[in-house]
């Protein structure tokens, strides 16, 4: 049942006496837990927030609603690893419902300063009329993970020429300066990009606005992030808005990038490239990045998006975070790949190598089993017109990933996955590639799927809900030979 708005907006010291303890039940008996993604002990999960490295440990927030799975009341939740793959729940970090928070602690980034590390969020307020006015607020934690909220934001005005969407601050150090990105978006209801200096993090001062050549791509443009690698300059952000072109932007909202030579600072002009999407998934939005300590540029997302329902509402939580991804660019396009320390998770393996034929007996056969695991398979194509595999399989389920070498399109299809999800949006997503050798790795867990591409070529990011007898994994080739050997590490 849909929460009324004054449900929506309660801290979680307002739950109803047994209302946590309710949800936790519901947990309890889902079966699509996750088993090695970041989830929320209860309610609902979006944006990765003030992803960082500090005292030792990764840092991982995320945007929280406690007490259900709309979105209401958002909270900063803290995780924290070692090694990138083995989190740690710590639990809230910024609470809302301060005069400059009152109705929510939303996305923003962490930086370390001075020994402690300072998270710089937007602080949503509504008034009596439920009009938004969004503040840029500042916290310090300190090593023992306590969390001090500066009681003034450190940005109190919307300059003029913006609405009141505007926030996500995304702050880089630059020798003695700090820079940040909010999403913001122009009173002509475009959205964009703006560019903010400061000495201290207290004290910001406005420089205007990053000039790309998309005057109008959508509506707004939020969490952005602008990173340099391997001499470039890449603004990333989840633009609102924009059409669905053949195999493009298929989402709800997309998650894009802008690549080219770097940002002048000064002047902020950015000869950039024609916009990219990140991942061509279903679920894939509000990525974030961070630099580790060995240089590393590392990528995680909130594997979902907003205003769509899914099947585990009714269990009580929703969403997870991706796994993270290292980047890296290659022919001016920014390629994924799963960081090294996931490797930290194989534990079983199994091994084949089959030869599948059209003329074979049954086209799909089933080699191996798995609800967790990481699958990593290299198809020769000895000229089979489809090849591909079938996971979390059974007689009645099952996901498709499919490479079509007529058509030069690699097809994910979740048509027949289990539980249904925003079929409104379509049921396959797909791209175009070209090769006659498909690698595909995959990251399977009880309910999503991470296919990386031709080491990182296309992404595809997908949350699925099958029942928990799907376990099959399934080789087919059809019109013609094709050769598979792959390797698969239960988790
Ligand atoms: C993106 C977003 C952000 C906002 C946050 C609120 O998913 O809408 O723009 O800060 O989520 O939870």
């Amino acid at each position: 049942m849909k929460m009324t708005r004054s449900q929506l907006y309660r801290r979680i010291e307002q739950a109803e006496p047994g209302e946590i303890a309710k949800l936790e039940m519901q947990i309890a008996v889902c079966p699509w837990r996750q088993s090695y993604h970041i989830q929320p002990v209860t309610g609902l999960l979006n944006d990765p927030n003030g992803f960082s490295y500090y005292n030792g440990y990764y840092h991982l927030f995320y945007q929280w609603f406690p007490l259900g799975t709309e979105h209401g009341m958002k909270y900063w939740y803290h995780t924290r690893s070692r090694n990138l793959v083995d989190w740690e729940n710590i639990g809230i970090a910024i609470e809302p419902g301060g005069r400059y928070d009152s109705h929510g602690a939303y996305s923003g980034s962490a930086v370390e300063k001075d020994g402690r590390l300072n998270m710089i969020y937007t602080g949503n307020t509504r008034d009596e009329n439920w009009i938004r006015h969004p503040y840029q607020c500042l916290a310090v934690m300190d090593e023992e993970n306590v969390v001090t909220k500066y009681e003034q934001p450190v940005i109190r005005e919307v300059p003029s020429g913006y609405t009141e969407h505007f926030r996500d601050p995304k702050v880089w150090q630059r020798g003695d300066a700090y820079y940040c990105v909010i999403g913001a978006q122009r009173t002509d209801k475009t959205g964009c990009t703006v560019l903010y200096r400061s000495v201290d993090l207290k004290q910001w001062q406005f420089l205007g606005e990053i000039n790309t050549r998309y005057p109008a791509l959508g509506y707004m443009w939020e969490c952005p992030d602008y990173i340099e690698l391997d001499g470039q300059g890449v603004l990333i952000f989840s633009p609102q808005g924009i059409q669905a072109e053949e195999d493009l932007y298929q989402n709800i909202y997309q998650s894009g990038y802008l690549m080219g030579p770097p940002l002048n600072l000064e002047t902020r002009a950015f000869a950039h490239g024609d916009f990219q999407e990140l991942d061509r998934g279903f679920d894939f939005y509000a990525p974030q990045t961070m630099l580790s300590p060995d240089g590393r540029r590392i990528l995680v997302a909130w594997m979902g998006l907003p205003d769509l329902a899914y099947p585990t509402d009714n269990s009580g939580w929703a969403h997870c975070i991706t796994i993270p991804r290292q980047l890296s660019i290659q022919d001016n396009k920014l390629i994924q790949q799963p960081v090294a320390e996931m490797e930290q998770l194989r534990r079983e393996k199994q091994g084949i190598s089959a030869k599948v034929r059209l003329d074979d007996e049954c086209k799909a056969v089933a080699h191996f089993h798995g609800i967790t695991y990481e699958l990593e398979c290299e198809i020769q194509l000895k000229g089979a017109e489809r090849i591909g595999i079938e996971f979390r399989a059974s007689a009645t389920e099952k996901t498709v990933i499919q490479y079509n070498r007529l058509q030069h399109k690699l097809i994910l299809d979740r048509s027949q996955s289990g539980a249904a999800l925003s079929e409104a949006n379509g049921t396959i997503r797909q791209c175009t590639l070209k090769a006659d050798v498909i690698q595909l790795r995959m990251f399977v867990d009880s309910s999503s799927v991470e296919l990386f591409v031709n080491n990182g070529q296309e992404v595809f990011t997908s949350r699925i809900f099958p029942s928990c007898d799907s376990t099959d994994i399934r080789f087919f080739a059809y019109g013609g030979r094709a050769e598979f050997s792959a390797v698969k590490w239960d988790y």
